[in-house]
């Protein structure tokens, strides 16, 4: 799973360009979707442009609110509005979002809840300060983040197919300075290993895919996406030019 997140950058004309580039540009391969994640405004034209066209890109959205539909929520984007654009994946648990908008874990939870609940597969993003990389605590950390999966109130064994692990260091979003090889490597293999011991998801032959993201490109696209554990990429900056992007894709 190979995941173009653009925050929030482009504009419709980009937006076409770039979904037709890439269409045209990758060797997409069944097992490796690739999916673009536009700034919310422009989910829909997206969307129309993909199924027009017959393209095989599939859209997630950025962002989606807990409430239901009978509160009220200036700016709200639910996730019944998201199944009616045909919008496959969400992204939930971004640092930007977990600091910009405060989100806590229990925030976390319900949305979570929400988008399964209504067929929407989830990217639950998850990763450490440089602080606490700093003060060897990223493990205690990042135990937390992912105990939001021991609060979730579906046991339903295809919902929890659904979901699937972004790891991204907050020191690497953006930074140019991505995560090395060997920190990938254990970091990913700490994640696999606490939902192995702490959910019973593997009784049900469950297990989430693990991307990594923050500061994927070019040159080290191949070295991560080859480390063990590794299971895509989720990528920010580099995923806006849509040669470089689709190279990316064809390499992983
Ligand atoms: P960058 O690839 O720009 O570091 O961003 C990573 C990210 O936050 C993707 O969600």
């Amino acid at each position: 799973m190979i995941i173009a997140n653009w925050k929030m950058n482009g504009t419709r004309q980009s937006v076409a360009t770039w979904i037709q580039a890439v269409s045209n540009n990758i060797n997409i391969k069944d097992v490796n979707p690739c999916i673009f994640c536009p700034p919310t405004c422009y989910l829909e034209y997206a969307r129309r442009l993909v199924d027009e066209n017959d393209y095989h890109i599939e859209i997630g959205s950025q962002i989606v609110n807990h409430s239901f539909e009978d509160e009220s929520l200036t700016g709200g984007i639910s996730t019944t509005m998201l199944k009616d654009l045909s919008v496959e994946y969400v992204l939930v648990g971004h640092s930007e979002q977990r600091n910009f908008l405060k989100e806590s874990n229990n925030v976390i939870t319900k949305k979570i809840e929400k988008a399964l609940e209504d067929e929407l597969s989830v990217i639950y993003c998850i990763g450490e300060d440089i602080d606490t990389k700093n003060k060897n605590e990223a493990y205690s950390f990042l135990s937390e983040q992912l105990d939001v999966f021991c609060q979730l109130q579906i046991t339903h064994e295809d919902k929890l197919r659904s979901i699937t692990v972004a790891y991204e260091p907050i020191w690497a979003i953006g930074s140019g300075l991505n995560a090395e090889k060997d920190y990938i490597e254990e970091t990913h293999g700490f994640i696999k290993k606490y939902i192995n011991d702490h959910l019973e998801w593997d009784k049900l032959d469950i297990y989430p895919a693990v991307l990594y993201g923050g500061s994927v490109n070019l040159n080290n696209c191949e070295e991560i996406i080859s480390s063990t554990n590794v299971d895509g990429l989720l990528i920010g900056g580099a995923s806006l030019n849509s040669e470089t992007f689709s190279k990316i894709y064809n390499l992983s």
